[in-house]
């Protein structure tokens, strides 16, 4: 049931082959139970598609990889449902099933990787949408006291990239399976210029949520490199949130910099790939690793680099971007 020494290499989308001192797949919350009532006190990596972490080192521990399934309605109303998904889902297969189901809601987070159970941890965002617009609820095994709780909206804290699975309580839940409040009725959300205009691309006018998750398919494949093709965890780093003064000075030299509205009059996020490409790093190649031709923010392994190499690009960057704009930039990618 437990293997030792395994390699972690394709069970990451960067492609780091590192070694997991024990691994094991779980498919229900009994083997989970049973594998955490029986392992020493070792490390725990619960483990999804392995899509937004960088391995540095073998894990010296116990690396455990969900593959619960299930798909189902659990309410459902005149004008929307609730969808449960079991947390070892694909996510993008989920959002399929539910656009072929005409459950609206994800359409916009098409063809983000990894598993449904991972969605919460970051509160995955893309095209104008994040889960938390639809979220519901979640269950997760508590691992020290080996009890499912359940969490609603405000227990999860979210917020850009976070949820309280990333801060207080790191390391303590397993989630189990999370459910979605989707609409019935067709509401489309294409607010996001590049939807527009891949929209227009296609020519479609009136366009259905299938249309829209079409697009989004069609934007992301052209700037985000394939992880099966091109190591990659999509954005290394968060898109900073920072004073207006800082945007004020950056406009001094750069009258055009994009930048968007917080709920904070005082702030504003700027994207961090515009900065990473303004300070000169886009397209970097060092032998094996580099920085994406097509999208600055994202790292990416040629072949063979080890995790250490693209965490010493990331502190380089982080380095460059705070002596030339004064902003600081967060990682988002798990660093192990
Ligand atoms: P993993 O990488 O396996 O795990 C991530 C973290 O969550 C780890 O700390 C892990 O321990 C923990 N974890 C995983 N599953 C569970 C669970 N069931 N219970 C408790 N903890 C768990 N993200 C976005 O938000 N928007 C994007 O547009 C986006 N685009 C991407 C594009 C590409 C090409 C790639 C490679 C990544 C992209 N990402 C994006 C990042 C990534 O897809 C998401 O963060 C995704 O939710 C990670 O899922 P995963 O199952 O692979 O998680
Ligand atoms: N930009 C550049 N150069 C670049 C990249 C971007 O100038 O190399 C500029 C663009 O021209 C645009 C702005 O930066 O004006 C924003 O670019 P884009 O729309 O590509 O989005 P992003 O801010 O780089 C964020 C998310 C992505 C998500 C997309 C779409 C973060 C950290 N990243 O990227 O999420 O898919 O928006 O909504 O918030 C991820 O989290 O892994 C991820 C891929």
């Amino acid at each position: 049931m437990i293997q030792n020494n395994v390699n972690l290499l394709d069970l990451n989308t960067f492609g780091i082959g590192v070694l997991a001192k024990h691994f094991s797949r779980f498919e229900s919350v009994e083997k989970l139970k049973l594998l955490l009532e029986n392992q020493s006190k070792e490390e725990i990596l619960i483990l999804g598609g392995g899509s937004n972490i960088l391995f540095t080192k073998d894990f010296n521990g116990i690396v455990l990889k969900n593959e619960i399934k299930g798909f189902k309605t659990i309410e459902e109303h005149k004008d929307d449902v609730v969808v449960e998904s079991g947390a070892g889902e694909n996510w993008h297969e989920f959002v399929l099933k539910c656009i072929d189901n005409n459950f609206c809601g994800l359409e916009n987070l098409s063809l983000i990787p990894g598993s449904v159970g991972a969605s919460p941890m970051q509160n995955i965002g893309a095209y104008g949408v994040e889960i938390k617009d639809v979220f519901e609820k979640l269950s997760a095994y508590h691992i020290p006291s080996g009890e499912i709780h359940e969490f609603n909206h405000s227990q999860c804290e979210f917020g850009y990239r976070e949820s309280v699975f990333k801060r207080k309580l790191k390391g303590q839940y397993v989630i189990l399976n999370v459910s979605f409040r989707l609409s019935k009725k067709s509401k489309i959300n294409s607010s996001y210029g590049a939807i527009e205009s891949e929209l227009k691309k296609m020519r479609i006018i009136n366009p259905s949520i299938k249309d829209i998750s079409n697009a989004v398919i069609a934007i992301r494949s052209s700037k985000l490199p394939n992880p099966k093709l091109i190591g990659n965890a999509g954005s290394f780093f968060k898109n900073p949130v920072v004073d207006r003064m800082i945007l004020n000075e950056i406009q001094k030299n750069y009258e055009d910099v994009p930048f968007y509205a917080t709920d904070h009059d005082d702030k504003v996020k700027l994207p961090a790939g515009w900065l990473i490409e303004k300070a000169g790093w886009k397209g970097k190649t060092f032998e094996h690793y580099g920085v994406h031709k097509m999208q600055a923010l994202v790292l990416v392994n040629y072949g063979n680099a080890n995790g250490n190499e693209i965490l010493e690009l990331s502190n380089q960057i982080i380095n460059d971007i705070n002596q030339k704009f004064g902003v600081t930039l967060e990682r988002e990618v798990n660093i192990l």
